[in-house]
C-alpha cells in the first residue's frame, strides 16, 4: 500500500526552521519539498543537509509555484502575518511558530485569511506536549485535585539567548518568546480565558549589554472563573545556570497541588572541570537517531492531524487569545495599570 504523504514547505531556515526540517524529514507521512529564506546561503545549506529539492528566496514565489499541502512559518515573531496571509490565500495548511503575531492588526489579518480560505492552521505552542506538564494537565482534568485555584509559573532564559542566540531579540521580548508558552500553559491548565492582567517590567541589564529589550516581566493574571496566576518571564538568568531555561510551575487546586521543576531536576546532572550542566532530556533531544522531546512532538503532531483530519491540539482560537493577552500584559507593563484583555 502506498502512503499518502503530506507535502510540506518551510519559510525561515534559521535555528528553529532546522528543527522543523529534521522532524519532517523523519516523519513517515511527510514529504519535505521546499524551503525559503531571504538568506539564500542559509536556505541552500538546510536544503543540502536535509535533501530538500526546491529552494526559494521569496515566499510569494514559493506560495505560487511549490506543489505543497502545508507550510511551516518559522520567521521571527513579528514577521509571521504577511507570510501566513499569502499561504492562506493559496489554500495551504499552516503551522505558524509561536507567537501567532505580535500586533492586534496582524492577529486579525491572519484569522480572517484562515477563515476566508477555509484552511487549517495550528500555532506551535508546544509546552502542551511537555511530559510533566501534560501529566499535570491530566491530573487536574481528572478532578481529583478539585478546582484550580492559584498557580505560579517561571519560564526564563539565560542572557545568552537575548545577547547571542537570537539576532532579533531587541525587536521582540521574553514575553513574546517564552511568555507565549507560559500563558498558553496557564490557559490550558485553568481551562479558562484571561480576564485581566497586571504586569511590572524591569529594564536595564540587557540594555547595558547592547540589547534594547526588557529584562523581566512579573505578571499577575486573573481568569474569568476566578483563578489567579503569577507568571515570571526573564531574559537575564545568569549564563552559568545549569540549564538554558529556568522552568518552574506549581498549581494549587482546592483539594490538592502539583509542582514541577523542569530545569534543576535531579534526573541527570553532568559536571566537567569548567561547569555543572543539566543536559536537555525534554525539549530537543535525540534517542539513537530519532528526534525526541516536546519541540519535535508538537511539529510531528501537526502532520499527524493533517493525516487523520482531527482537530489540532492547539486551536487558532487558543493562539489568538494567548497573543491578545500578551498584548494586554505589554500594555499593563507600559502603563503601570491593570488591563482587561480585549478579545
Ligand atoms: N516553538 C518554540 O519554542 C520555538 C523555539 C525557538 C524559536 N521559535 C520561533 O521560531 C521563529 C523563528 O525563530 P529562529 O530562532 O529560528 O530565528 P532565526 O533568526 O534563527 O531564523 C529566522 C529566519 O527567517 C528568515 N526570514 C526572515 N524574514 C523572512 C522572509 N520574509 N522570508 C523568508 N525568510 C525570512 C531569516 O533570514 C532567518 O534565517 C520565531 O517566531 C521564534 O519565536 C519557537
Amino acid at each position: 500500500m502506498e502512503l499518502k504523504k503530506i507535502k510540506i514547505g518551510i519559510v525561515g531556515a534559521g535555528v528553529w526552521g532546522e528543527t522543523h526540517a529534521s522532524i519532517y524529514k523523519e516523519h513517515l507521512f511527510a514529504d519535505l519539498v521546499s524551503i525559503c529564506d531571504k538568506n539564500e546561503e542559509r536556505a541552500r545549506a538546510i536544503a543540502e543537509k536535509y535533501g530538500i529539492k526546491e529552494v526559494y528566496t521569496d515566499y510569494r514565489e514559493m506560495a505560487e509555484k511549490s506543489d505543497i499541502d502545508a507550510v511551516a512559518i518559522v520567521t521571527p515573531d513579528f514577521l509571521h502575518a504577511d507570510i501566513a496571509v499569502e499561504f492562506a490565500n493559496h489554500g495551504k495548511a499552516m503551522l505558524i511558530e509561536k507567537p501567532l503575531a505580535t500586533t492586534k492588526e496582524d492577529i486579525a489579518r491572519i484569522c480572517e485569511a484562515v477563515k476566508k480560505n477555509g484552511v487549517r492552521c495550528m500555532v506551535d505552542l508546544h509546552n502542551r506536549w511537555n511530559p510533566p506538564f501534560n501529566k499535570a494537565k491530566q491530573e487536574v482534568e481528572s478532578g481529583k485535585l478539585g478546582t484550580p485555584y492559584t498557580a505560579y509559573i517561571r519560564h526564563s532564559d539565560i542572557k545568552w539567548v537575548a545577547t547571542d542566540m537570537l539576532s532579533w531579540s531587541a525587536k521582540s521580548s521574553i514575553l513574546w518568546f517564552l511568555g507565549s508558552h507560559s500563558l498558553d500553559t496557564l490557559r490550558w491548565m485553568f481551562d479558562d480565558d484571561v480576564k485581566r492582567v497586571y504586569s511590572v517590567k524591569k529594564t536595564g541589564i540587557l540594555k547595558k549589554l547592547g540589547v534594547d529589550t526588557p529584562d523581566i516581566f512579573l505578571t499577575t493574571i486573573e481568569f474569568n472563573k476566578g483563578g489567579v496566576a503569577q507568571m515570571e518571564n526573564g531574559w537575564i538568568t545568569p549564563n552559568g545556570n545549569t540549564n538554558v531555561n529556568d522552568f518552574k510551575f506549581s498549581i494549587l487546586c482546592t483539594e490538592g497541588m502539583i509542582s514541577l521543576d523542569l530545569s534543576s531536576h535531579n534526573l541527570i546532572h553532568e559536571v566537567t572541570e569548567e561547569r555543572a550542566y543539566t543536559p536537555d532530556i525534554l525539549v530537543s533531544n535525540y534517542v539513537f537517531d530519532r528526534c525526541k522531546g516536546l519541540s519535535y512532538e508538537s511539529i510531528r503532531d501537526f502532520v499527524d492531524r493533517l493525516v487523520d483530519g482531527k482537530e489540532f491540539r492547539v486551536t487558532l482560537e487558543d493562539a489568538r487569545k494567548t497573543a491578545l493577552a500578551i498584548i494586554a500584559i505589554n500594555e499593563s507593563a507600559e502603563t503601570g495599570m491593570p488591563v482587561e484583555v480585549e478579545y
